[in-house]
């Protein structure tokens, strides 16, 4: 298999500029995602948005007065966006400190990683919150994983990796995040939103 990461980064590097565009829209649950995020962590918590793209939800997230960085790796996806505060990242390796954050927000993004790299990421998730910290997460909902070519103007190839709640659940439950709250969606595709808390120390 080619490198599913590193062809998807390129692909997002020339579709970033139809992509800002249409990420514009949001989506219809986006407003109680934010309000579930901050109804469990303080409104001037460290959050990162992983996986941020252009940047809407870190907007977001910024105007509801948490302290929020954006991790991408694409570099022109952040480009596109315009704005301060992010680094280009691959979410397998996180550069933050254990505990560092009190939430985090993967939007649409851990979707791309291939099943078999998802416990590590999950992992590292669970490594950066600290206990007892939140995670919203939205990933497409399905069984298979494989290539996709269509979107946003360009033909690349972009992998995709389907989760059902229930095989997510235990994924999360092993790296120490206990899924607290989900919800079926369908939005272009069928979504899995997923709420959860990193495990406390003791
Ligand atoms: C569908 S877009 C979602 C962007 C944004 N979260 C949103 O909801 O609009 C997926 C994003 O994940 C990023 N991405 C893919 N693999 C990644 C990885 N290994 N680490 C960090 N970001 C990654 C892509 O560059 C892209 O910006």
């Amino acid at each position: 298999m080619a490198d599913a990461v590193s062809v998807t980064r390129s692909t997002y590097d020339e579709i970033a500029t139809g992509f800002a565009r249409a990420q514009a829209e949001g989506y219809p649950e986006l407003a109680d995602d934010l309000n579930w995020l901050a109804s469990r962590i303080s409104g001037d918590s460290r959050v990162a948005d992983v996986g941020c793209g252009p940047g809407r939800d870190l907007g977001l997230l910024r105007a509801m007065g948490f302290r929020a960085v954006g991790l991408d790796l694409s570099a022109e996806m952040l480009r596109a966006g315009g704005r301060t505060g992010v680094a280009q990242a691959d979410m397998r390796t996180l550069p933050l400190r254990d505990g560092s954050l009190d939430g985090l927000w993967c939007q649409a993004a851990l979707l791309h990683i291939p099943h078999a790299d998802v416990p590590g990421v999950l992992a590292e998730f669970a490594r950066v919150v600290r206990p007892g910290g939140a995670v919203h997460l939205v990933v497409a909902e399905g069984d298979s994983e494989g290539w996709e070519r269509h979107g946003y103007g360009g033909d690349g190839l972009r992998w995709f990796a389907y989760h059902r709640l229930e095989s997510l659940s235990v994924l999360m439950a092993e790296a120490g995040l206990t899924v607290v709250e989900a919800a079926h969606r369908s939005h272009h595709r069928a979504w899995l939103g997923v709420r959860a808390v990193a495990a406390r120390s003791n």
